[in-house]
């Protein structure tokens, strides 16, 4: 009789062992994602990070806001790149401890990350934590910003990050990494 059902039973444990650790990733991990943005392309992807993934959105917010107007804004952008510049922010990650996984995106200002995500970086401790970079620019890829971030977390599993100009390429990179819901 045991022989039998023997097969079955061991192909149904098998099939629910699968199911139970596809769905484990998204489940087991707590979610944040940070991004700053300036003129909304990098938000747009946060949200659909957030809509496949379950998290939590953070919007880095600058305390001293940047000018709405390109040149002011590139002006000070620029000053802040050459002065090591950590412009402060206003808002705060309350419990970023319990985030076992977290998020952080930006627009690429000067072929790098915005000088903010360095203060954002160093507001917390990232060690133990998976961090995930994204960007939107005009062109420039993530790949000098993938530096810093590294520097920035060097007890952190820090995941090649997605220059996301194409927002169709964000759900499958999302799901991927195995933080879709
Ligand atoms: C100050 C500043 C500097 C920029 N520098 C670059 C750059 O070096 N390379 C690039 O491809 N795009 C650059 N851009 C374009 C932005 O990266 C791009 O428009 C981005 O998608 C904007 O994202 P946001 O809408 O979330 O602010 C720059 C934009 C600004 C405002």
């Amino acid at each position: 009789m045991l022989k039998k059902f023997l097969p079955a039973l061991l192909g149904a444990v098998i099939l629910l062992t699968g199911i139970f650790s596809a769905t484990a990733s998204a489940a087991e991990n707590k979610i944040l994602i940070a991004y700053f943005s300036w003129s909304g392309k990098t938000e747009k992807v946060a949200q659909i990070i957030q809509r496949d993934t379950g998290g939590t959105l953070f919007k880095i917010q600058p305390a001293n806001p940047y000018p709405t107007e390109y040149k002011a804004c590139s002006d000070r952008a620029s000053n802040e790149v050459a002065t090591g510049a950590r412009p402060a922010i206003s808002n705060r990650v309350a419990d970023m401890d319990s985030y076992d996984v977290v998020f952080v995106g930006f627009p690429i200002w000067w072929y790098n990350a915005p000088m903010i995500i360095d203060t954002f970086l160093e507001s917390y401790d990232f060690s133990g934590k998976t961090v995930v970079p994204f960007c939107t620019s005009g062109g420039s890829l993530i790949g000098v910003s993938m530096d810093k971030i590294r520097l920035h977390c060097p007890d952190s599993n820090v995941v090649d990050g997605l220059t996301a100009n194409r927002s169709s390429e964000v759900a499958p990179w999302v799901k991927k990494l195995g933080y879709a819901k």
